[in-house]
């Protein structure tokens, strides 16, 4: 008795403190109505409230659990209305639940419950919950089972379990950013909004598995601050450990940003000077390097993203402004009219520099890098607006940022525009520690060690620069070795784990590999922290070179070596100790000797295999354009991707011509495997070739060939040929079979 009226007095003293509606647990009966900010009912520690929350400036609200002690009110649940409610709304608890209503009456909101409930409670935890007399710890609904863009410690995310961004800084709808724990693997994946396509993941944990028993199934916030995915098998993986133990002192939260990063952010319930929320963990590292090139973007079409710590910021090109200047991730606008017929007639034709090319598409995926990027705008028409700089259209520009590709599909836009294009790289590898290979498996080929001082003096220093490749600069060397005195040198670069890996991957997979139509590695220095891969010369550079300048490659040479990448893909796919999957197969990435045989270089993507290990679970490897659609679902990565990227790089080999490009008034060929597909199946193999009269002179070969290509690239990659049947079908030993729709024809199996 003593003990409940000292309670008692506790709670009255601390009364003048506590909102109305105290008490931990609220009734049958209680309401709550949208009037004012002070409309909620409070957790017993004080820290978090559930009710109207009214955003700010407007008279509209949102049912929602936010953080009472903090000034700038942090939402962390919201109930999933389709908009804000108005003034006057009213939530009701009753037996049935909780039921949100309209001031004219309607019901918005309701949970799903499937018994009564007896009292409802708003948790220390920042959880509301619904309960039964019956068993006060079985909850009948929880907010924590329906997130909105926050965890919060002791919260679990189930298997499927998604959270949605929240759109803009201020506007709570469905955003355009997603987590998901898809299969067991924790996934970001942007929304093209307002549409709901998803693309694929940006971000990913890697924790899925064909073996159930080794998949995820929980991505758990505990108390401790430790956030960690939960395998079946009991198995832990963490994601963010930052072990707290003075975590009742703060406040966490881990939230999906409107700006698609997820955050780990804190902020102390003792410190009484201004803060804000700190972040002290984010993934992914750069937004604005991480979304698929044919997306908006962060910034939205025609801007340029920009990332500080973790978090992107956009500006405008010059000659662009905001489309609207209170959202600077809605994309941009040009400031001037476009199109590039009209002429006041008052310029010399030799004023005009280069041909007008008429953008059909929006700028999508610029940023900050380290490339120049010039761009063209009109010079008679001064741009206005609120672009930053004075901006001199006539000169070229020297803002520094790079935009590789220039994509979108609204057809409202075209200004004279010239871009340095250059393909994006995909580098969501996947960081898994336990598949690096291991140092014994480099030794074990017959290569030659060289020692750095050998290989600076064989290059001179490192002197003269062939090309960049992926991880490392390639220089031209001479030593006195072997027959081959000319050679290439990739150092690469240090003290990148990345770079490590490919080396590693890099020897094992070359070392082994004793073709003709494979690029010879000769040795190799692994001295210190230095990295070296000594090749043959390649005196004829690459593929590329002959492929996409003037003039063209006879079409006699272009089948030859079409045919010999076939056969060096069949060497590595079938008849090497163990399975190699190139994963990187582009025109740059072949190289031309002196007797114009192709020999495939770069193996820094190659994923060797060992023999009872045919499919591979892997993070994006290779190049867009390129790059099959089965790295982006989850399904395994077999030999057919390089099946897919051949038929791509067939197309190009045919044609002579990128598989994307943009000219202007010919959307329709923008995507070579598209177009070429449209040819094939209306007849018009010649507009395909741009009448080249070599090709044609065979027209039963040219047919054959295409739908060869257009068999490599099928969506399904069970029904894309093997490289062994490709080389048939090439040469006309094997039926290739009639096309009948698009990329789901051929080998019907
Ligand atoms: C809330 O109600 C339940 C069930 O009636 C009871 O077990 C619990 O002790 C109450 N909690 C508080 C803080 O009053
Ligand atoms: C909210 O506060 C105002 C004054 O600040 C008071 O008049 C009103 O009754 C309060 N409403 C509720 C529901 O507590
Ligand atoms: C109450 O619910 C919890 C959680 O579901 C369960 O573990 C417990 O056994 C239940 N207790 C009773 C008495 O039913
Ligand atoms: C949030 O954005 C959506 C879509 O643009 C819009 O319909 C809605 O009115 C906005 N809500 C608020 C509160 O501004
Ligand atoms: C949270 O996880 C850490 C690390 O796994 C563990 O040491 C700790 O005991 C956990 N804390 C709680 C409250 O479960």
């Amino acid at each position: 008795m003593a003990s409940s009226a000292t309670r008692h007095l506790l709670l009255l003293s601390f009364l003048p403190f506590l909102p109305i509606f105290g008490a931990s647990n609220v009734t049958l009966g209680s309401s709550l109505s949208a009037i004012g900010d002070n409309s909620s009912w409070i957790s017993p520690s004080g820290d978090f409230a559930f009710g109207f929350y009214q955003l700010h400036n407007t008279n509209i609200f949102l049912l929602a659990i936010w953080y009472v002690n903090i000034p700038e009110k942090t939402i962390v649940w919201h109930a999933k209305t389709t908009s804000p409610v108005p003034s006057g709304s009213k939530v009701e608890l009753t037996a049935n639940g909780l039921t949100l209503n309209s001031p004219d009456g309607p019901t918005i909101w309701q949970p799903q419950l499937t018994t009564t409930i007896s009292y409802a409670s708003m948790l220390d935890s920042g959880n509301f919950v619904l309960s039964s007399s019956t068993n006060s710890s079985a909850y009948l609904w929880a907010s924590f089972s329906y997130p909105t863009d926050t965890l919060l410690p002791t919260q679990v995310l189930p298997l499927d379990g998604k959270m949605f961004s929240k759109l803009t800084e201020t506007n709570y709808s469905q955003g355009r950013f997603v987590l998901h724990l898809e299969n067991g693997d924790l996934r970001l994946k942007q929304v093209d909004w307002p549409t709901d396509f998803l693309y694929p993941f940006y971000y990913h944990s890697g924790t899925d598995s064909t073996d159930s028993s080794q998949s995820g199934f929980q991505l758990v916030f505990n108390q401790s601050v430790d956030i960690y995915i939960v395998k079946r098998n009991g198995e832990i993986v963490h994601f963010w450990k930052c072990i707290d133990l003075n975590s009742p002192n703060n406040y966490y939260r881990a939230t999906l940003g409107f700006d698609g990063v997820f955050r780990l952010c804190v902020y102390s319930k003792t410190l009484v000077t201004d803060q804000s929320w700190s972040v002290l963990q984010y993934q992914p590292e750069n937004i604005c390097n991480m979304l698929d090139v044919y997306s908006s973007g962060v910034c939205g079409f025609n801007s340029i993203c920009k990332e500080n710590s973790g978090t992107p910021s956009c500006q405008c090109p010059p000659g662009f402004s905001f489309m609207d200047p209170n959202d600077k991730f809605g994309g941009c606008k040009p400031n001037f009219p476009l199109g590039c017929g009209v002429d006041d007639g008052s310029r010399k034709p030799e004023d005009f520099n280069g041909r007008c090319w008429k953008m059909k598409m929006p700028l999508s995926y610029g940023r900050m890098s380290g490339g120049t990027t010039i761009i063209k705008i009109r010079r008679d028409v001064p741009p206005s607006g609120n672009s930053d700089a004075p901006f001199s259209n006539s000169k070229k520009d020297n803002h520094i940022f790079s935009w590789p590709l220039l994509f979108g599909s609204s057809s409202f836009f075209n200004i004279l525009l010239l871009v340095a294009v250059s393909f994006f790289v995909f580098s969501r590898c996947q960081k898994n520690p336990k598949k690096t290979l291991h140092d014994s498996n480099a030794l074990e080929t017959n290569l030659h060690i060289f020692t750095f001082e050998e290989l600076k003096e064989a290059t001179r220093g490192f002197k003269e620069e062939l090309g960049v490749g992926s991880f490392g600069i390639v220089y031209k060397g001479v030593l006195n070795f072997g027959s081959k005195n000319q050679v290439a040198v990739k150092k690469l670069d240090k003290l990148s784990p990345e770079g490590e890996k490919e080396f590693k991957a890099e020897v094992n997979a070359i070392g082994r590999t004793h073709y003709r139509n494979l690029i010879q590695l000769i040795g190799y220095c692994a001295e210190g922290p230095e990295r070296l891969l000594v090749y043959e010369l390649m005196s004829n550079g690459s593929l590329a070179n002959f492929l996409f300048s003037l003039p063209r490659l006879d079409w006699y040479s272009r089948t030859q070596i079409a045919l010999g990448i076939a056969r060096g893909l069949v060497y590595l796919h079938e008849e090497c100790s163990a399975p190699i999957i190139h994963c990187d197969i582009k025109p740059q990435n072949i190289l031309i000797d002196e007797y114009f045989i192709a020999r495939i270089s770069d193996f820094g993507l190659a994923k060797s295999l060992t023999l009872n290990q045919t499919r591979t679970h892997t993070g994006i490897r290779g190049t867009q354009g390129y790059v099959a659609p089965e790295w982006f679902k989850n399904s395994p990565v077999t030999v057919k991707v390089d099946v897919y990227s051949f038929g791509v790089m067939l197309l190009e080999i045919i044609c002579c011509r990128k598989s994307v490009a943009m000219e202007c008034g010919e959307e329709e060929r923008a995507i070579l495997t598209d177009w070429a597909y449209d040819c094939y199946m209306g007849g018009r193999l010649d507009t395909l070739v741009d009448n080249d009269e070599e090709a044609m002179s065979d027209i039963m070969m040219l047919r054959r060939w295409v739908a060869t290509a257009l068999c490599c690239i099928q969506e399904n990659p069970l029904k894309r040929p093997t490289m062994k049947i490709v080389i048939q079908m090439l040469e006309g030993f094997g039926e290739v079979p009639i096309p009948t729709g698009p990329y789901s024809f051929c080998l019907a199996s």
